[in-house]
């Protein structure tokens, strides 16, 4: 079992990588080639048992290194903010250009590679192509080409993801976390369990535990929200 993690190097994704490590899978950490951190990111994943690859953002050169990897195990862990997008020069609708542009490149390159991986798909409470917001119209579009994709897939719609240990601060995100969660304590004391469920925050580490238990033991075509990704 080969896992191909896009996306390790964020929040989520540097505690998925080694929760795989941990269960066995030989784990490949995806890391953009021209990362002003690639050096610091080859030796903290060295050091967690993984291995770095650095293919360009291009189909192709995903496609290849999956397949001579033999990965079984594809995990999109990716998206922007305003202000790594801005950094990245990336203009427009820059949710449609990364968080869906570079999830159908990575189903793409998945599919071509011919190792017919299961895709691990790390999207929002509250994704739709329907949704009014940019950002979960684009992850309603990227869970779309997942589903039709005709690889086996599981996608993750969790609330807020907090806790200590982000590179840029996100004071913004941990007070969401902590107001949400304050209102849905009391939500819950009436009733609400499901609503709880669904809306709660929750942390790298939980989440990670869940996407990778999901993708090793869970059924095949999973969509897993609120108590399933405790
Ligand atoms: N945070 C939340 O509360 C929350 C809640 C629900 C869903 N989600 C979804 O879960 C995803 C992962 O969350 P997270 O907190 O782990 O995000 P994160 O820390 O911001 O990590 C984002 C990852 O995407 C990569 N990336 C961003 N822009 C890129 C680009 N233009 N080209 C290539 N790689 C790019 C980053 O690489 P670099 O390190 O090289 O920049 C990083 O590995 C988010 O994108 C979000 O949509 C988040």
């Amino acid at each position: 079992m080969t896992a191909f993690v896009a996306g390790a190097t964020g929040f989520v994704g540097r505690a998925v990588v080694p929760a795989l490590v941990a269960r066995g899978e030989t784990t490949i950490a995806h890391v953009r080639p021209d990362s002003a951190r690639l050096g610091e990111w080859r030796e903290r994943f060295a050091a967690m048992g993984a291995t770095v690859d650095a293919s360009r953002w291009e189909q192709d050169a995903l496609a290849d290194a999956m397949r001579t990897a033999g990965v079984t195990h594809v995990f999109c862990l990716i998206g922007t903010t305003r202000g790594r997008a801005k950094a990245d020069g990336v203009a427009g609708n820059i949710y449609d250009a990364v968080d869906y542009g570079l999830t159908k490149l990575l189903v793409d390159a998945a599919v071509a590679s011919g190792t017919k991986p299961r895709f691990v798909y790390l999207s929002s409470v509250g994704a739709s192509t329907r949704a009014t917001s940019a950002y979960l119209k684009a992850r309603g579009r990227a869970e779309d080409v997942v589903r039709a994709s005709g690889l086996p897939w599981v996608i993750a719609r969790p609330s807020v993801i907090t806790g200590d240990g982000r590179d840029d601060e996100r004071p913004a995100e941990r007070a969401a976390g902590v107001m949400i969660d304050g209102v849905l304590s009391v939500a819950g004391l009436l009733g609400a369990r499901r609503l709880r469920a669904r809306y709660r925050s929750t942390t790298p580490d939980v989440l990670a535990a869940a996407l990778v238990r999901l993708a090793l033991d869970g059924a095949a075509d999973t969509l897993a929200e609120g108590a399933d990704l405790r």
